[in-house]
């Protein structure tokens, strides 16, 4: 039996290569549905080669362009917010969550209500609603897979042991393009140096997170709620190689980590086979080549971003909503040369010191307060230099 899948994102770094697997392996998967921003080109080309029957672009405008690119074939073209929830919980049984940002949130949120599989890429859903996502898919008796290599490496050091028995997680970081920059550096650093990450493919906002450190923040809060334990037993260990992607500490004292080359489609290959494993084309990891493993600690004076997310979380409230949209809009800000590398930290501080909203009860708060935190950019935001 072949498992109807949506990818959620399907034109993005996550998608593409989830789209790589999935044609790698057509007995396993039909692809029923996929979603888009605004690439149209891209949405069509793999509809028509997967034989999909929904597209979704989520810019209105486009939905005559991609009606016209997909003329002839059997595939629906869509658009809407409607659409983008229909793709994430009707046909499919698994559904790789890869949309970037909070705009993922609501489908996401609409396949974990519908009790679906869903391979969670997407972290920025997980760290605005975490604990309301958590609840639904209990609820629902829907399954979380963790996508992101560290949670996966987790997941994966998890298997076979008991939860009480687990005395820490230690996620790694590779410390990203600027691991060795100056202050100063930083200060001048430029959108192509931010998203040249030494690793790591991506796409260009979490290549930008990874620079600044903040991803590791987000993940720290993912892994809070994806395994439930408290913030002071996460800890964060830079490893610039990104050969070892997370460990787990056993209360004996026993470390399990997982390795393997720095090819997203193993964590996704893992996801989407899950219980079971598929072949993937991905480097075998060859440790006689690489000889030795470096680790340090993070440094929280130059990556203010790490210590903020840390605070956030530990704060209880919306405090992740506010860092997470703040985060978004200095990024773009940043990538659009609006704002200085070193802007993008200190955006989020002033987010977090002045906007401070109660705990949302629902998604709908989450999305009220992520849009209050947007409306307030341009007075947590430094002006742009001429
Ligand atoms: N890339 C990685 O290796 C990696 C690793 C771990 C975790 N993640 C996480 O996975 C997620 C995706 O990352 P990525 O690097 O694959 O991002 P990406 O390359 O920028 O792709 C993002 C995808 O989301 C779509 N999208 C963007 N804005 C949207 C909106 N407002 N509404 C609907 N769809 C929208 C894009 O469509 P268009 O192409 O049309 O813009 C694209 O398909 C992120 O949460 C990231 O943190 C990524």
């Amino acid at each position: 039996m072949r498992r109807k899948i949506s990818i959620l994102g399907a034109t993005g770094s996550v998608g593409g290569s989830t789209l790589d697997l999935v044609t790698r392996s057509p007995d396993r998967f039909e692809v029923v549905a996929l979603t888009a921003a605004t690439n149209v080109a891209s949405l069509a080309e793999a509809a028509r080669r997967t034989g999909a029957r929904l597209a979704v672009i989520a810019d209105e405008t486009r939905l005559p362009e991609l009606q016209g690119a997909l003329a002839g074939t059997r595939c629906r073209a869509a658009t809407g917010r409607e659409a983008l929830i229909e793709a994430a919980s009707d046909e499919a049984e698994l559904v790789m969550a890869a949309i970037v940002g909070c705009a993922g949130l609501e489908p996401v949120m609409a396949g974990v209500e519908a009790g679906r599989t869903v391979a969670l890429a997407n972290k920025e859903a997980l760290v605005t609603a975490g604990s309301l996502m958590t609840e639904a898919a209990r609820r629902a008796g829907a399954t979380i897979l963790p996508v992101d290599s560290e949670h996966n490496a987790i997941f994966q050091c998890l298997a076979g042991n008991r939860s009480v028995d687990v005395a820490r997680l230690i996620l790694t970081a590779s410390g990203g393009p600027f691991r060795n920059a100056s202050a100063e550096d930083m200060a001048k650093a430029t959108p192509e140096q931010a998203v040249a990450h030494p690793n790591w493919s991506m796409g260009a906002k979490i290549s930008v997170d990874s620079a600044t450190m903040i991803n590791k923040g987000l993940e720290l809060i993912e892994a809070h709620h994806l395994f439930g334990l408290a913030p002071e037993r996460i800890d964060i260990l830079v490893h610039p190689q990104s050969v070892i992607h997370s460990l787990v500490e056993y209360v004996d004292g026993s470390v399990i980590a997982q390795l393997g080359s720095p090819d997203m489609r193993i964590p996704i290959a893992h996801a989407l086979a899950w219980p079971e494993r598929m072949p993937t084309p991905a480097e075998r990891l060859d440790l006689a080549r690489i000889r030795s493993l470096d680790f340090e600690q993070p440094d929280e004076a130059r990556f203010p971003a790490l210590r903020l997310a840390r605070e956030a979380l530990a704060d209880g409230t919306a405090a992740p909503i506010v860092l997470n949209a703040a985060n978004e809009i200095a990024v773009a800000a940043f990538l659009d040369r609006r704002i200085g590398f070193t802007d993008i930290a200190s955006t989020v501080q002033r987010a977090l010191e002045t906007i401070t909203p109660q705990p949302p009860q629902s998604i709908a708060d989450v999305i009220d307060i992520d849009r209050e935190v947007r409306e307030k950019a341009h007075e947590i935001m430094p002006l742009p230099a001429n």
